[in-house]
Order: structure tokens, then C-alpha cells, then sequence
């Protein structure tokens, strides 16, 4: 369905799990909608490009589309509803709200990179979150950064909404799940795994007792295997406030994001248990 008033018609009271998507669904997304499965007796699915969330420039028109491989999909894992609004529904004429969080969780890393994308996400989530009024809602942890920012204002503002993180899916080869990975041409496609690479080199330093500065050192190192890779950014941050450490702290997490010739990657690991 994508009216919002069908929505309305359609959802139960209470007992509602949700998984928010931009689509172009892969065995990422159904790891959520599994877990969600599990966890509530009726569960929502929204598929909706959000064009908030993409800066001048970035891929919001050829991000790529299919809504009814997608709708086959959720179908065969037995969604309940599937949400698919398209732009004047979600944001009608004259919509002129924002959801902003501030600080170092939406200025650092991808806020530095992509401004106002986190703004677009937070805008989009609320929106969602008070149509679509689910028990818990579900986020893959290959957005980690996402993740917080939708845990903070959750918080913040007092949604009655459970946010559950759920482990990234990866390829064989440990390349983490992601639409835009169709961007890849069979050549950067072979080199893509140099992102997990330097994050489990990290996460080995760590283990053998070496120090964050060593880890780091790691992991640029494994960086440098694959010119092509332009790193954007490579660092070890605390699991909550994603500000650098010095020394290693429970759930330390490394982050890292660059540009292949067609396709901007980001993935992050758990380096210090
Ligand atoms: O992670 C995504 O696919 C999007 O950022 C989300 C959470 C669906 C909001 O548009």
C-alpha cells in the first residue's frame, strides 16, 4: 500500500515490529525482517527512497529501485505490510520539518561527509515511527552511526519504540551487504573486501594486546594493499559517543568509509570485546 491512510486502516494496535528500508531489498534487509519475524506478531516494512537524506550530487536519482522484486520478497518471508509511499505522501506539499540531532554523533564521520544526511534520516524515521507506531523497530549495525542517531532521538524524544541493532550480513568474502554494491564493476567488486580486512587486522591487534595506536597502524597498512581505495576515514571509536580513543574501551569499534572509483563504502567492526 502507499497511502498513509491505508496504512492507517491496516495496522493492529499494538504488537507491531518494523523494519524501514530504501529497498532494493538483499539478504541484509531480510535479516531484519527475520529477526522482526521472531520478535512481534505483525510486522511493517516501508520501502521509500528518502530524498531528504541525499546531498547535492549524491546517487538519490540513480539509487537503484525495484519495488516489485522487493514486494516477492517480503512476501515470501511473510511480511505482514509492506509500506511504499511515494514522495508527496510521505511529504506533502509544504512539509517543512526537521528532525535535528545535535553533537559529535550526527557533526563526526558520515555527518562530516554527507551534510544534512542525518537530518534527512532522523526527519524520515520520525515520520515513519508515528505512522507506522511499532512496538520495536529494526537497523542493521552496517549503519552503526544511523543506528545511534536513531537511538538518540528515540530517546530524546520519548518515542514508546524499541530500536534493535542487527549484525551486518556479509559476502563470502566479508564484504558487508548494501544496495549501492551493484554499483561495483566486477573489478572493484574483487578489492571491496579490503574495508573488512582492515577492520578484522584491527580487531587482531587489539586481541594480541597491542595498543589502539598499533591497531590503527593495522589497519591503514591493510588499507594501503588496495591503492584504489581512497579512504575518507579510519578510526577506532568509543561503541556510544563515536569520539576517537586513545585507549581501548568494552565494544570499541572501528570505522571505516573511502571511495572506489564508482561507489562510496563504509563498514565497521567490534574490535575490542
Ligand atoms: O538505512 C536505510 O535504509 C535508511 O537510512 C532508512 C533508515 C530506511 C531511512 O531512510
Amino acid at each position: 500500500m502507499s497511502t498513509v491512510a491505508e496504512l492507517r486502516a491496516a495496522l493492529p494496535r499494538e504488537g507491531v515490529g518494523f523494519v524501514p528500508t530504501m529497498g532494493y531489498l538483499h539478504r541484509g534487509h531480510l535479516a531484519l525482517v527475520e529477526r522482526a519475524r521472531r520478535e512481534n506478531p505483525f510486522v511493517v516494512v516501508s520501502v521509500f527512497v528518502n530524498p531528504l537524506q541525499f546531498g547535492p550530487g549524491e546517487d538519490y536519482h540513480r539509487y537503484p529501485r525495484d519495488l516489485e522484486r522487493d514486494r516477492a520478497l517480503l512476501q515470501e518471508a511473510g511480511v505482514d505490510l509492506l509500506f511504499a509511499p511515494g514522495v508527496e505522501e510521505m511529504y506533502p506539499e509544504g512539509f517543512a520539518t526537521r528532525v535535528q540531532v545535535e553533537g559529535p554523533l550526527t557533526a563526526l564521520w558520515e555527518g562530516a561527509v554527507r551534510p544534512g544526511h542525518f537530518q534527512g534520516v532522523a526527519t524520515v524515521v520520525a515520520r515513519l515511527f508515528l505512522l507506522v507506531q511499532p512496538q520495536r523497530a529494526y537497523f542493521g549495525e552496517k549503519d552503526y552511526q544511523q543506528l545511534l542517531v536513531v537511538r538518540r532521538m528515540v530517546r530524546d524524544l520519548g518515542f514508546p519504540v524499541e530500536v534493535v541493532g542487527v549484525p551486518t550480513v556479509r559476502e563470502e568474502d566479508g564484504l558487508a551487504l548494501s544496495s549501492r554494491n551493484v554499483y561495483l564493476s566486477p573489478e572493484t567488486r574483487k578489492k571491496a573486501p579490503v574495508l573488512y580486512r582492515a577492520l578484522l587486522a584491527m580487531r587482531e591487534v587489539a586481541g594480541q594486546g597491542g595498543s589502539v595506536a598499533e591497531a590503527l597502524r593495522a589497519g591503514e597498512e591493510a588499507l594501503r594493499a588496495v591503492p584504489e581505495f581512497r579512504r575518507v576515514y579510519l578510526a577506532i571509536v568509543h561503541p556510544e559517543t563515536l569520539l576517537p580513543l586513545s585507549d581501548w574501551v568494552a565494544g570499541a569499534r572501528g570505522i571505516v568509509a573511502g571511495r572506489f572509483p564508482e561507489a562510496r563504502l563504509i563498514d565497521n567492526l567490534e574490535v575490542y570485546p
